[in-house]
């Protein structure tokens, strides 16, 4: 089992859809994260995932960080190393990219 397990969505709709996507900036969100896995040594404690849509379309790209249940929104890929040395490496949060309550019941 990981000790800290990654969730990036890389959802892609179509143009025309009604909602947003993650899309090809999760993808490369995902890359930069398991770039850092691999240069920080921590394979096989930490895993980086594409996924598919957290319903949070809205507020992305979005990234979900388990056992801690911290869920970052508008995440770029210049974020991810903030991200790995601060919520993987130091278990603090990036607030500035922390989806709030009240975004997430705003979020449709
Ligand atoms: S498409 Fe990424 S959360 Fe829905």
């Amino acid at each position: 089992m990981f000790e800290k397990h990654i969730f990036i969505c890389n959802n892609e709709r179509d143009p025309f859809a009604n909602r947003d996507s993650c899309g090809s900036e999760g993808n490369q969100i995902r890359v930069e994260l398991a770039r850092l896995i691999h240069e920080y040594g921590v394979r096989g404690k930490v895993r980086a995932n594409k996924c598919g849509c957290l319903d949070a379309c809205e507020l992305g790209p979005v990234v979900v960080i388990y056992p801690q249940n911290i869920w970052y929104g508008n995440v770029k890929t210049e974020d991810a190393e903030e991200i790995f040395k601060q919520s993987i490496q130091q278990n603090q949060i990036v607030q500035r990219l922390l989806i709030k309550p009240d975004d997430w019941e705003n979020r449709k």
